[in-house]
């Protein structure tokens, strides 16, 4: 603010005099700018907004007692207090852009939301043990120039049971207990107990040769303990050609174990019963943790059993409209989550399930 300003004719009439307005509204200015500089939130800024430059605030009083001065000196004041409003709502504007900026800074930090569950230092995301079991398993077949196939995890009976040479009231149909869905005929939808319904679904739908693998999910009505998940996986194979013979299928699985287990690891085959197959076996692979040589995981033997096996029956081709005398085949089936169990000898299958980041991270 400038110079002295008095009227032509010195102060004149109530109220105070312009020398005195112009000194209370820099004083008002001087605090006021204090103050906003200060306020600690925009609730205490919209106070002081009111205070400083509302209707009802001093500077405003003394706009309004500006009518008993001279035209000359109310403009001069009027135009000073003009100045200090605006100086005022200026730095009021600037502490709110301010205070707004450090206020919503608070509230994205509050409100962020973790979706990653990332651990300080851990890794990023990866697939799943199981899933990178399967890629493994798919790999050495793919690499014995199998092909992969897929089927339905709601599966009817025909597929599941019947076609594989497993009729209605079959007693081996007790080796799977089996989840029935509340469709169709009594118990004549289910999820599939084992990947064996993929062959028929194959055969049905292809020409032999075939030569192909099927991973999936199965489900048993069992109760989980160490060595079984009531949903778990499992790996079919099914070979159908020319000339197929109980060594084809002893190789396929020596190869097999060799390729995915490591050099070392071995397999055999002992007598067992499949309705879908004749004659069936049972395959077994080096104990990986004795190394042949006989643990308490391999009850002394230096095996560990991993699936079913055999020749494909000729009641199976048959139910496909395939004719034994020119095709035969063999096919095999074991446990995606078994195999991941054996190879990294995890204890308790269950962890599979648990998604403990303890065991993932491990992986
Ligand atoms: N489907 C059998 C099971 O779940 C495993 C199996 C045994 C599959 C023999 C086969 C086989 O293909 O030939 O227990």
């Amino acid at each position: 603010m400038s110079g002295p300003v008095t009227g032509p004719h010195g102060p004149s009439g109530a109220g105070p005099a312009p020398l005195d307005r112009r000194e209370e509204a820099a004083r008002i200015v001087a605090e006021g700018l204090r103050a906003v500089a200060e306020a600690a939130s925009l609730e205490e800024l919209r106070a002081l907004q009111a205070e400083l430059v509302g209707k009802r605030s001093a500077l405003a009083g003394l706009g309004r007692s500006l009518g008993s001065l001279e035209p000359e000196a109310r403009r001069v004041v009027g135009a000073e207090l003009q100045e200090a409003r605006s100086g005022l709502e200026e730095a009021i504007g600037s502490r709110r852009s301010a205070l707004e900026q450090a206020e919503r800074a608070v509230a994205l930090q509050s409100d962020r939301l973790d979706l990653t569950e990332v651990l300080a230092g851990s890794s990023r995301g990866h697939l799943h043990l199981l899933t990178q079991t399967r890629d493994e398993l798919e790999d050495v077949f793919i690499g014995m120039g199998y092909r992969v196939a897929e089927g339905p995890e709601v599966e009817d009976d025909w597929h599941n049971f019947e076609a594989l040479n497993l009729p209605a009231a079959h007693p081996a149909r007790g080796m799977w207990d089996t989840l029935y869905l509340d469709q169709g005929d009594s118990e004549s939808i289910l999820l599939r107990t084992h990947t064996s319904p993929v062959q028929i679904r194959v055969m049905q739908t292809q020409p032999p040769p075939i030569y192909i693998v099927a991973p999936g999910r199965v489900f048993r009505r069992d109760t989980p303990d160490a060595r079984h998940l009531s949903t778990f996986h499992q790996i079919e194979g099914l070979v159908i050609d020319r000339g197929i013979t109980l060594g084809d299928l002893a190789g396929t699985i020596e190869s097999f174990t060799t390729a995915y287990f490591g050099p070392g690891m071995h397999s055999r085959l002992r007598p067992s019963y499949f309705p879908f197959t004749e004659p069936s076996g049972e395959f077994e692979v080096t104990c990986p943790i004795c190394a042949g040589s006989g643990c308490r995981t391999c009850t002394g033997t230096g095996w560990i059993e991993l699936g079913g096996c055999g020749m494909v029956h000729p009641n199976v081709l048959g139910a496909v409209g395939l004719d034994p005398e020119e095709w035969s085949g063999f096919a095999f089936g074991f446990g995606i989550d078994r195999c991941a169990q054996v190879r990294h000898q995890v204890p308790d299958m269950r962890v599979f399930l648990d998604n403990d980041l303890r065991l993932l991270t491990q992986f």
